[in-house]
């Protein structure tokens, strides 16, 4: 397979955000032993990409670096002791470290799953992202049973549409958090209540569609602005709350809350941690998406493409809050 000896990528050059995401002519990179280099079909966006580009993502790359943590594409080569892959296969992938918005990237082989058969690359963007969070988020860490309610934030987002599809599938009632314009398609994915996640108080709109009950697991991902209503609605003792992101900034709550105004279950989740500290619990999360791509519940996803080229004014407009479901850029 011919490699080139260079190839585009979107550098990040400064840590003021995704305007300073440039192209650049760069050597593609080789990869390392358990690695492997995919021509890259589509790359997926996160959230996680804006938090690098402002340097606010914890353990993120220092300027300069090659962008991009999710990527899907061909294997062209492998790394040494790479034996799970061979090139022409089609894998997805992410690699904390960056890299994928480019023509070539590098992603570590231990965490490439193949794309499904009969999927494009550009389909596969979210399942190894969005799909596992929701699920660790819903399964191992919240314990969502059926019968039981959770506040899903960001619902019409990548993370939050996944998040609904899999509560509405464990027969939970959902209520979905969003911006008013985004609300018919929370509602196609499932959810039984829709709240203007811009409300002045969303933690009395949520308590409204609950009938005054709260709700027992809340997905929170906004972080600072929602975090109080988030713990407000919450049921005492026994409800959880699994703070996933925090894409409107951070929040806090302090033992005081804790012991004496918000007696709820607090868990922080990182998907890229959970997979490195908790392989046995990774484990049952892939388990897991396996069994709903083969019943279908996980079914091709539609993200909105942009061109490479185009990776700033994508980020600009997730920045923005001007985007619904997944984003993928395409070399
Ligand atoms: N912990 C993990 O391992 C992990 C993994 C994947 C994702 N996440 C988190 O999950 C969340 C969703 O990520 P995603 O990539 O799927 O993005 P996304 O949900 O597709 O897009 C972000 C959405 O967040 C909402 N939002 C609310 N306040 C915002 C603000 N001030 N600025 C920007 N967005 C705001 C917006 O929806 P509305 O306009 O409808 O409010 C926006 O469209 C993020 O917090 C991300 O960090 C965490």
């Amino acid at each position: 397979m011919t490699v080139p000896p260079t190839m585009r990528a979107l550098r990040q050059t400064s840590s003021h955000g995704p305007r300073d995401l440039v192209v650049h002519e760069v050597p593609v990179p080789e990869p390392r032993p358990g690695e492997v280099l995919v021509r890259v079909g589509a790359a997926g966006v996160n959230v996680a990409d804006l938090q690098q580009a402002y340097g606010t993502f914890g353990g993120g790359p220092q300027p300069p670096y090659v962008a991009g943590i999710e990527a899907a594409g061909e294997v062209v080569r492998v790394g040494e002791g790479v034996t799970t892959v061979a090139p022409g296969a089609h894998v997805v992938g992410a690699c904390i470290a960056g890299g994928a918005f480019a023509d070539y990237a590098v992603l570590p082989a231990a965490g490439a799953l193949p794309v499904p058969a009969g999927w494009t690359d550009e389909q596969a963007v979210g399942l190894v992202v969005n799909w596992p969070t929701a699920i660790a988020a819903l399964g191992p860490l919240g314990g969502l049973r059926a019968g039981q309610t959770v506040l899903v934030h960001a619902a019409a987002g990548a993370t939050g549409q996944a998040a609904v599809t899999l509560a509405r599938h464990r027969g939970a009632t959902v209520v979905g958090a969003a911006s008013a314009d985004k609300h018919a398609v929370v509602r196609e994915r499932g959810a039984d209540h829709v709240v203007d996640a811009r409300a002045d108080d969303l933690a009395a709109d949520v308590l409204r569609a609950t009938g005054g009950v709260g709700v027992d697991l809340v997905l929170e991902s906004v972080g600072g602005p929602t975090l109080p209503a988030s713990l407000a609605v919450t049921r005492r003792v026994t409800g959880r709350v699994v703070v996933l992101g925090m894409a409107g900034g951070p929040g806090s709550i302090s033992t005081w809350d804790l012991v004496y105004r918000h007696q709820v279950q607090v868990v922080g989740l990182n998907i890229g941690v959970l997979a490195q500290a908790a392989p046995h619990v990774f484990g049952e999360v892939l388990q897991e998406m396996a069994e709903l791509l083969a019943a279908g519940v996980i079914a091709p996803g539609a993200p909105t493409t942009h061109a490479l080229t185009d990776g700033p004014k994508a980020l600009a407009e997730l920045e923005a809050r001007a985007t619904v479901g997944k984003l993928a850029l395409l070399p």
